[in-house]
């Protein structure tokens, strides 16, 4: 049912955690089920002054799919810029897994979602200290 790329990061999800001093934090909650993902990002900058996502982590409480999916995510992520970050789909996600079955591609939402969700919260806070 699951391809192997989705076990694997199921089995062993990558950046799953909390980051203390995160710049930013996002949550997203799927409707159909009711799991839920928090994303934490540590931001920086690169040569060319741009603001990158050096650090990303997240935590999940969810099904199989939702946890391959947060962790594919925030492999994809991290070192993008904002604009870059912004530009992932859940489709791109889901296709770098090899796939989802049907009745979870739902499950792909979360990752996305919480992702603009941290970094709505990041701009906003942002904007308030300049
Ligand atoms: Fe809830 Fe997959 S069943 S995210």
């Amino acid at each position: 049912m699951y391809t192997k790329k989705v076990i694997s990061h199921f089995k062993n999800p990558h950046n799953q955690g909390k980051i203390k001093d995160a710049d930013a934090i996002g949550e997203a909650g799927n409707p159909v089920c009711g799991d839920v993902m928090k994303i934490y990002l540590k931001m920086a900058k690169n040569k060319k002054g741009e603001e990158i996502i050096k650090d990303v982590k997240f935590e999940t409480l969810g099904c199989a799919a939702a946890i391959a999916v947060s962790s594919a995510l925030t492999d994809l992520v991290k070192g993008k810029t904002i604009k870059e970050a912004l530009k992932i789909t859940k489709d791109q996600i889901v296709k770098d897994l090899g796939g989802l079955p049907a009745p979870k591609i739902h499950c792909s939402m979360l990752g996305v979602e919480a992702l603009h969700e941290a970094i709505k919260n990041y701009k906003k806070e942002h904007s308030n200290k300049t």
